[in-house]
């Protein structure tokens, strides 16, 4: 079965047991990441505060890695980039590790280790991602969509970007079977699914991103398969997959 936990908050403990997760947080954490890997970063190493992410960074050859995140959206002091996708670019990370923090994402990924396998989906690599889970159940192992909300509340675009995901794995026969969860992703997707990007700006972190000047964020935020790669988490480091 596919189910869609709408928030780490609301994550019951041995829920990802045994279960694939693909951990979405659409505006920017999973765009982020998949952009950095998809332009040639060696890896992304997820850190759940600023200063274990500091310590991580200092670990490594600055030539070769590169500190980013935020919080609240805002990029910290003294790191090398914020959490916009478009400083995640070739030029920046080709051949590179990047060490990561965000508010929500990297904090639902260090959640998400309790599945058998994780990776990160957003709009962008919907089609890898809705593969990854589509090959699970093919083994008989199911699958659960983690969105990564905004401080333990729901997020309006994890929550759509989830019900596409959704969309891609079952039938819309099939869809009478899902969870009340997956029901309302797949639904919410479904009522949205002509104008993404609309739907992403008229969210409350679309605001919040709009009033720090990050607004094209959103629109790269809202591409759908523009990206053709998986990133995936072992051992807190987060490659591509296949590379
Ligand atoms: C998060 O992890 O909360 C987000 O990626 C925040 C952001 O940078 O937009």
């Amino acid at each position: 079965d596919i189910d869609v936990v709408l928030s780490p908050a609301v994550l019951a403990p041995e829920a990802l047991k045994g279960r694939r997760v693909v951990m979405v947080d659409v505006l920017r954490a999973s765009t982020t990441i998949a952009t950095a890997l998809a332009s040639g970063a060696r890896a992304v190493i997820p850190a759940t505060d600023t200063g274990e992410a500091g310590r991580l960074a200092a670990n490594l050859d600055p030539d070769f890695s590169l500190l980013g995140g935020e919080r609240d959206g805002k990029p910290v002091a003294g790191f090398g980039a914020g959490n916009s996708p478009a400083e995640y670019g070739p030029e920046a990370v080709q051949g590179k590790t990047v060490v990561l923090t965000t508010t929500n994402g990297t904090r639902a990924l260090a959640k998400a280790k309790a599945g058998i396998e994780v990776a990160v989906g957003g709009f962008v690599n919907a089609a890898r991602a809705a593969r990854f889970l589509a090959e699970g159940l093919e083994r008989g192992e199911p699958g659960t969509i983690l969105c990564a909300g905004w401080h333990g509340r729901v997020s309006l675009e994890d929550t759509l970007c989830a019900g596409l995901l959704v969309s891609r794995v079952v039938t819309a026969a099939q869809a009478s079977g899902l969870t009340d969860s997956s029901k309302m992703a797949y639904a919410l997707y479904q009522g949205s699914r002509d104008d993404i990007e609309r739907a992403l700006r008229s969210t409350e972190h679309a605001r919040r991103l709009i009033a720090l000047d990050f607004g094209d964020d959103i629109t790269r935020c809202a591409q759908i398969d523009t990206l053709d790669v998986l990133p995936v988490q072992h051992d807190g480091r987060i490659t591509a997959s296949g590379a």
